[in-house]
C-alpha cells in the first residue's frame, strides 16, 4: 500500500472564545435555542434557552436572570417581554431555561434577550437581542401536495412560475422530499443545505427544513426549480443485499422520490401570497443528472442541461404536469441538526498517471465528500472520477473493500461520477444526491493532462461546530487525533455512521456508543444527537429490542436488533448527551423507551444473566483473536459474549436507574438501582471465581467489569491486576475489541496503571494506534490489521480505513492527557475536574473544550521541576482541579501559595496530586516536583 504522507490540513478551528467583558462585569452573550443561534424553525411547544456568561472576576456565578421574550423587535427594545417576561428568577440555572410565556404558535418569530444577576446581586447589561422562529406545528399548517414524477426514473426536475404582485417584507419556504432535493429560486440556489431532507424512519417521521428568502424574491414573476433524487428513501441502501438477501436493495421506503413544498410570502403591502407544490408543477426526467446514487455515484451529461430551467421564462412546454400522489402519511418536523454542508475545501497534493491516460490525484488525507471538476474539451466527452481510500502497490487506486462484486449486480459502492462534457469553454461539475469516501481519485477520459487545479475535494458532513482542541509534545498524538478527528467528521451524514466508503454507511449503535464521548470532545453534538436518538426511538422494535443500527430500513422486529452493546447506545447515549450537556429533556424523552429495552433484556436474562436472545451478538467485535499476524494468537481476546452480554445489561439497568432519578422518578431509580445490583451479584456469582479470574480470562472481561462497576470495590485490584497480566502476556499489546479498548484504557488509568495505557499508547507494532499512524493512516482504520507491511490488505469485505470505533480512544486522551473531565453528578459541565496525568514521555499537553457554559482549559507542562498548569473555568462553573505535587506546600497559584490565592479552595492531597476546588476564571499553578 502506498500512503504517502500527506500535508495535514486540520479542520479550521473555530472554537468560541467570547471577547472579554468590561472589569468586574458580567455579560450574557451567545444565546441559544434548543442549541441553535437564531433558529428558524422550532417545533418545541416549550423551546430551552441557553447563555454563556463572560467577566473577568475569579469565581463569578449568576446568582439571578431575567429573560425578555417579545413578538416584535421593536417591544423587546423598550423593554417589553408581551409573550414572556420571567421576572427576575433568583436561580444560578443558565442553560435550558424553559420558555415559560404564552402559547408559540406555528410561524411566530420572536425575539429575545436576557440579563443575569452576578454573585454580588449586580445586574448585568442586557445582551443582545436574539430570535428563534416557530416551524409548522399542525398537520393543518401544511397547504402543499406531495408532487413527483411518477414512472421510474431516478432524478426528476420541477419546476413553478409564479407573480409577486408587490414588494416582499418577507418571506419563508418550507420544503422535504420522500429522496432528497435541491431547491433553486429565479436562477439561484436556496440554502446550503446537501443531501436534504436527511435520512429518517420515513415512514414515522420526515424532516422539513426552512429557509428565509426575503431578499431572493423579486416583484414580478418568479420560479422555483427543484432537482429532487432517490437518497435513502427509493434509492440504494448499504447493506440490503446482506441483511435481506431475497429482499429489494432498493426504493425500502418507497418506489420513487416525492417533493413537498411550501412557500409563504407577506407583502410590505400587508397582503399574503402562498405558492405550495401541486399539480400546477410541471416536470421533467430528461435532464442532465442521469442517475445519483448515495452508494454509486452520478452520471451527469451537460449536454442536457436546460439553461434557465429555474428562471419565469424558460420554455417548459415539453415538460409534464406533475404526478400529485395521494397524501403520503408521514408526520412532518422541523430539522432539530445541523444541515449536511459542504464544511471544507482540500487542494489536492499530487497526482500520478500510474498507466497511461489514467491519473490518480491524491489529497493527502482521507476524507469523506465529493470532487469539483473543472475541465475543457470536446461535446460529449466522458470523464470518470473513482475514488477510494488507498493505493495498491502499483500506485493504482484499491477498490477492492467498496465490495462491488466482480460479476457485476447491485451491491458495493462504486464511488464513481461520471461527467459528459458540454463542450463550450471552462466546465464545473460537482455530484448532487451521493458522497464518497476517498483520499485517492482516478480521473480517466481527459484528453490531455489536467492540473492540480483541475479537482477540488469538498468535505462534506453535517455541520457540527468543533468544540474540543488537543495538542501535545507527541507528533504521533497529535496526528492520531487529527485522525480521530477527520474520521468522525467523515461518519457524521445526519447520522453517526460506521464508514463512509462502502456499501454500508449504517448508524451502528455499537460504534457510535464506544466513539460517543470522544464525539462529544471533538465536535458540539448535542443538536445531532437528539436528532438520532428520534431515529432510535422510531426503530425501537415492539417487543422493546432497540435496533443494531437506526434508522432501520429493515423491519426491526424481524432483524438486526437487540444485540448486546449495540442495542445498550440507546440506553448509554442519551445518558452521554445529558452528562455534557446537562439535558434532562432528553432522558425524559428517552426514559420509557430505554425502560422497555432493559426489561425486554431481563426478560431473556433468567437468573439475570443474559443467556437468552441475543440477536446478532457480535460480542466484542474485531477483538485480538480476528487479527492475522504471524505467531499472534487466534485465541485468549475474545471475552465470552454471555459476559459482556451480562455486563451491558447490569450497565444499562444502571444507567436507567440513574436516568430515573433525575427526571424525578424515585420509583423507577429504587427499581432499577436494585436491579442493577442483583444483575452485578449474579455475573459475580456466575462469571468471576474466588481467586479474582473473570470467565474467560481476557483483557476485554476485566475492562467491562471495571467500568461498569461489576466488581466489588475490595475485589477491583485483583482485576486490575489480572487484566495487566493478560496484557503483559501479550507482549503489552491489546487484545480487545471495539467493545473493550477504550474501556480497558481508561480503566487503567483509574487502577493505578496509567504507565501501562501510556505504553499502549505508545506501541507501535500491529495491534496499536501508533501502527496505523505510522503506516500513512489519517484516519482510524476499521481493523488493527487492516494494513500490514509484508501482509498487505485484510480481506477486502469488510476492510474500511475510516471507522469510528477504535478512536474511541480520543476519550482516554482528553480524560487523560490534558485532563478534561465532565461529572456525571454536575451535568452539562456545570461542574468539572482537571486531571492531567503527565506520563509516556510527554513534555507538554494542552487541551479546550467548547462547554455549553463557555470555555474551558487545561494546559499544562513540565519544565526541569516545575509542572504549570494552566486552568480556565467558565462563569457559572467550578471545577476541581488536580496538580501532580509532592505536597501543598509546593503549589502556588499566580505566584501566590494556592491555597490562599483568589477563588481556590484547598480540597485534600491524593494519589500525588493536590486537590482544590476552584470558581471560574483563569489560574496558573506551578508545583515544585
Ligand atoms: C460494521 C461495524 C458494525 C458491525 C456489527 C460492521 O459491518 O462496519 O462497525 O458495528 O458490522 O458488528
Amino acid at each position: 500500500m502506498k500512503l504517502k504522507k500527506g500535508v495535514l490540513l486540520s479542520m479550521a478551528a473555530q472554537v468560541l472564545i467570547p471577547s472579554a467583558s468590561v472589569m468586574g462585569e458580567v455579560r450574557p452573550t451567545r444565546l441559544r435555542c434548543e442549541y441553535a443561534a437564531n433558529p428558524l424553525s422550532i417545533d418545541v411547544a416549550r423551546p430551552r434557552l441557553s447563555w454563556v456568561l463572560v467577566s473577568n472576576e475569579r469565581a463569578e456565578a449568576q446568582t439571578a436572570y431575567r429573560v425578555l421574550v417579545a413578538s416584535e423587535e421593536a417591544k423587546l427594545a423598550a423593554g417589553l417581554g408581551d409573550l414572556w417576561d420571567s421576572g427576575k428568577v433568583a436561580s444560578a440555572q443558565s442553560i435550558h431555561v424553559v420558555y415559560g410565556g404564552k402559547p408559540l404558535r406555528s410561524r411566530m418569530r420572536v425575539h429575545w434577550k436576557v440579563r443575569a444577576w452576578d454573585r454580588e446581586g449586580k445586574a448585568s447589561p442586557w445582551s443582545e437581542n436574539a430570535m428563534w422562529q416557530m416551524g409548522l406545528l399542525e398537520p393543518a399548517d401544511w397547504k402543499a401536495k406531495w408532487v413527483g414524477a411518477g414512472g421510474s426514473s431516478s432524478v426528476a426536475m420541477l419546476r413553478k412560475t409564479f407573480r409577486v404582485p408587490s414588494r416582499v417584507k418577507c418571506a419563508t419556504i418550507y420544503v422535504s422530499a420522500l429522496g432528497l432535493y435541491e431547491l433553486r429560486l429565479s436562477g439561484k440556489r436556496v440554502g446550503e443545505n446537501l443531501l436534504a431532507p436527511e435520512w429518517t424512519n420515513y415512514g414515522k417521521r420526515v424532516q422539513y427544513q426552512t429557509y428565509d428568502v426575503t431578499d431572493m424574491l423579486q416583484p414580478g414573476e418568479n420560479a422555483i426549480g427543484a432537482i429532487v433524487g432517490e437518497g435513502w428513501y427509493a434509492g440504494r441502501i448499504g447493506i440490503a443485499q446482506i441483511v435481506v438477501p431475497a429482499g429489494p436493495s432498493r426504493g425500502l421506503y418507497g418506489p420513487r422520490p416525492r417533493f413537498l413544498f411550501q412557500m409563504e410570502v407577506k407583502l410590505a403591502d400587508g397582503g399574503t401570497r402562498i405558492i405550495v407544490s401541486d399539480k400546477t408543477w410541471r416536470v421533467t426526467t430528461d435532464g442532465p443528472i442521469r442517475s445519483s446514487c448515495l452508494l454509486d455515484g452520478e452520471v451527469y451529461d451537460a449536454r442536457l442541461e436546460m439553461p434557465g430551467w429555474d428562471l419565469p421564462r424558460f420554455d417548459d412546454s415539453r415538460w409534464k404536469p406533475v404526478d400529485v400522489g395521494p397524501g403520503v402519511p408521514v408526520k412532518l418536523v422541523a430539522q432539530p441538526n445541523e444541515p449536511i454542508r459542504i464544511v471544507e475545501e482540500l487542494k489536492p497534493t499530487g497526482m500520478t498517471e500510474p498507466t497511461p491516460r489514467v491519473f490518480v490525484f491524491d489529497f493527502g488525507q482521507n476524507m469523506v465528500g465529493w470532487c469539483r471538476l473543472k475541465v475543457r474539451g470536446p461535446a460529449g466527452t466522458a470523464v470518470t472520477l473513482r475514488h477510494a481510500e488507498v493505493l495498491d502497490d502499483d500506485g493504482n487506486i484499491y477498490t477492492d473493500n467498496l465490495r462491488v462484486p466482480k460479476e457485476g449486480g447491485a451491491a458495493g459502492a462504486r464511488q464513481t461520477d461520471k461527467y459528459m462534457l458540454r463542450g463550450k469553454g471552462e466546465e464545473v461539475f460537482e455530484p448532487h444526491f451521493t458522497y464518497h469516501g476517498f483520499r485517492y481519485v482516478e480521473v480517466r477520459g481527459l484528453s490531455q493532462k489536467p492540473s492540480l487545479d483541475s479537482l477540488t475535494g469538498c468535505v462534506i458532513h453535517s455541520a457540527v461546530s468543533p468544540a474540543g482542541r488537543f495538542e501535545c509534545s507527541s507528533p504521533m498524538l497529535n496526528k492520531l487525533m487529527e485522525n480521530i478527528r477527520w474520521t468522525q467528521r467523515g461518519n457524521m451524514h445526519s447520522i453517526p455512521t460506521d464508514c463512509p466508503q462502502r456499501d454500508e454507511r449504517m448508524g451502528w449503535l455499537g460504534d457510535a456508543q464506544v466513539f460517543s464521548q470522544t464525539a462529544c470532545f471533538n465536535m458540539d453534538m448535542a443538536r445531532f444527537f437528539t436528532k438520532w436518538l428520534r431515529d432510535i426511538r422510531d426503530a425501537q422494535a415492539d417487543d422493546g429490542r432497540y435496533p443494531d443500527f437506526a434508522p432501520h430500513p429493515f423491519d426491526p422486529n424481524a432483524r438486526f436488533s437487540g444485540s448486546p452493546g449495540w442495542a445498550d447506545g440507546g440506553v448509554i447515549i442519551p445518558w452521554r448527551v445529558y452528562v455534557n450537556y446537562g439535558d434532562k429533556r432528553i432522558l425524559e424523552e428517552h426514559f420509557d423507551s430505554a425502560k422497555r429495552w432493559v426489561e425486554y433484556v431481563r426478560g431473556q436474562s433468567p437468573e439475570l444473566i443474559w443467556t437468552g436472545h441475543r440477536g446478532n451478538d457480535y460480542g466484542d467485535w474485531l477483538n485480538g483473536d480476528t487479527l492475522l499476524l504471524d505467531g499472534w494468537p487466534d485465541s485468549g481476546g475474545a471475552v465470552p459474549n454471555e459476559v459482556l452480554a451480562t455486563a451491558f445489561f447490569a450497565r444499562s439497568t444502571e444507567l436507567l436507574s440513574r436516568m430515573a432519578a433525575v427526571i424525578g422518578r424515585a420509583d423507577d431509580a429504587a427499581r432499577y438501582a436494585s436491579l442493577a445490583k442483583s444483575i452485578k451479584t449474579a455475573f459475580n456469582r456466575a462469571f468471576v471465581k474466588p481467586d479474582g479470574c473473570i470467565q474467560g480470562d481476557t483483557q476485554a472481561g476485566y475492562a467491562l467489569a471495571l467500568r461498569f462497576d461489576l466488581i466489588p470495590d475490595a475485589r477491583r485490584d485483583i482485576a486490575a491486576k489480572l487484566m495487566v497480566e493478560r496484557i503483559k502476556e501479550r507482549n503489552w499489546r491489546l487484545s480487545t475489541g471495539i467493545q473493550s479498548t477504550t474501556r480497558l484504557m481508561l480503566e487503567l488509568t483509574r487502577n493505578g496503571r496509567n504507565d501501562v495505557a501510556y505504553r499502549l499508547i505508545n506501541e507501535r507494532t500491529v495491534p496499536s494506534w501508533a501502527y496505523m499512524v505510522e503506516h500513512g493512516a489519517t484516519t482510524i482504520w476499521e481493523r488493527w490489521d487492516g494494513y500490514v507491511e509484508g501482509r498487505g490488505f485484510r480481506d477486502p469485505s469488510m476492510n474500511s480505513f475510516n471507522h469510528c470505533a477504535f478512536g474511541g480512544v480520543g476519550e482516554w486522551m482528553f480524560r487523560t492527557i490534558v485532563g478534561i473531565n465532565p461529572d456525571e453528578e454536575s451535568p452539562g459541565f456545570k461542574h468539572f475536574t482537571i486531571r492531567p496525568r503527565p506520563g509516556g514521555g510527554l513534555e507538554w499537553a494542552r487541551g479546550t473544550y467548547e462547554s455549553i457554559y463557555g470555555a474551558v482549559v487545561s494546559d499544562w507542562k513540565m519544565n526541569a521541576d516545575l509542572f504549570t498548569l494552566d486552568v480556565t473555568v467558565p462563569v457559572n462553573t467550578t471545577a476541581t482541579v488536580y496538580v501532580p505535587a509532592s505536597g501543598r506546600a509546593a503549589v502556588t497559584e499566580s505566584g501566590k501559595r494556592a491555597e490562599k490565592s483568589e477563588g481556590v479552595e484547598f480540597l485534600r492531597t491524593e494519589d500525588g496530586s493536590v486537590v482544590y476546588r476552584v470558581g471560574s476564571g483563569k489560574y496558573r499553578f506551578v508545583a515544585r516536583q
